[in-house]
């Protein structure tokens, strides 16, 4: 299969960014776009070029730190796949696939196709530690847990922290993503003495560095987690309560 690959390269944060084309003539249907990159930076090593710079790990589904935009699209053109499980199939013989890194205000490129994500860090980080009881572990029974708040958190739990939401949002908010941890955390006992600080100090965060949410939705679809809406419903619901145990004197 023949390829057009344009590939946004960028030397640095301050640097001036701008389009290289390149043409790729031995894709496969079934490489991952990551290997189609890995094929162009061959390439392009042969030629005695710089490769571009992209992130990857894990490369099936787990890392969260593959995330580009495809064409426009974060990740690429399979909804709710993260970018190192879309495929060349996706595309036809000839045509031009454009490489972007996240596009948002909050992801300062770091070079070519990999930008800076640390700001979803410091939301988690704002959310500080939780209590824990010293001395011997308790028995897994003593901490009860029912089945349907188990599984709940559990597809909470699921978000990679990729960035894909903030990316697909036209504001750049990361709701999704702080509502997909608040809700997670919400659901379990342990850290529930700090829920409503933790709540109040995540969201502040995550106002402070990102886009405020106009609820269009794009951010559930482009998610490779499959984080409903409901995450953004869960930080309404975490800052609402937490204001009023804020009220609530001690
Ligand atoms: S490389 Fe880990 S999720 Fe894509």
């Amino acid at each position: 299969m023949r390829l057009i690959l344009e590939v946004w390269r960028q030397d640095g944060p301050d640097a001036e960014g701008s389009f290289e084309t390149h043409e790729i003539t031995d894709a496969t249907p079934e490489m991952s776009l990551l290997e189609l990159l890995d094929r162009l930076n061959h390439q392009l090593v042969e030629n005695d070029q710089d490769p571009v710079a992209f992130e990857s790990d894990c490369r099936e589904g787990i890392c969260g730190t593959c995330g580009l935009d495809v064409n426009g699209v974060p990740h690429g053109p399979e909804d709710n796949v993260p970018a190192c499980g879309q495929h060349v199939r996706s595309f036809t013989d000839g045509q031009t696939v454009r490489f972007t890194p996240f596009r948002a205000r909050s992801f300062p490129v770091v070079r070519d196709l990999i930008v800076d994500r640390t700001g979803l860090d410091r939301i988690i980080q704002a959310g500080g530690t939780i209590s824990v009881d010293a001395g011997t572990a308790p028995d897994a029974d003593t901490l009860l847990v029912t089945h349907d708040d188990a599984e709940r958190a559990l597809d909470f739990a699921a978000c990679i922290g990729c960035g894909a939401c903030v990316s697909a949002c036209p504001n750049g908010a990361a709701y999704l993503y702080t509502g997909a941890k608040l809700a997670h955390l919400a659901l379990i006992p342990h850290g529930k003495e700090e829920r409503a600080k933790r709540a109040r100090s995540m969201i502040a965060q995550m106002q402070h560095e990102f886009g405020p949410c106009s609820q269009i939705g794009e951010c559930a679809l482009a998610c490779p987690a499959e984080i409903p809406l409901l995450a953004i419903a869960a930080v309404n619901r975490e800052r609402l309560r937490a204001g009023f145990k804020w009220r609530k004197p001690n």
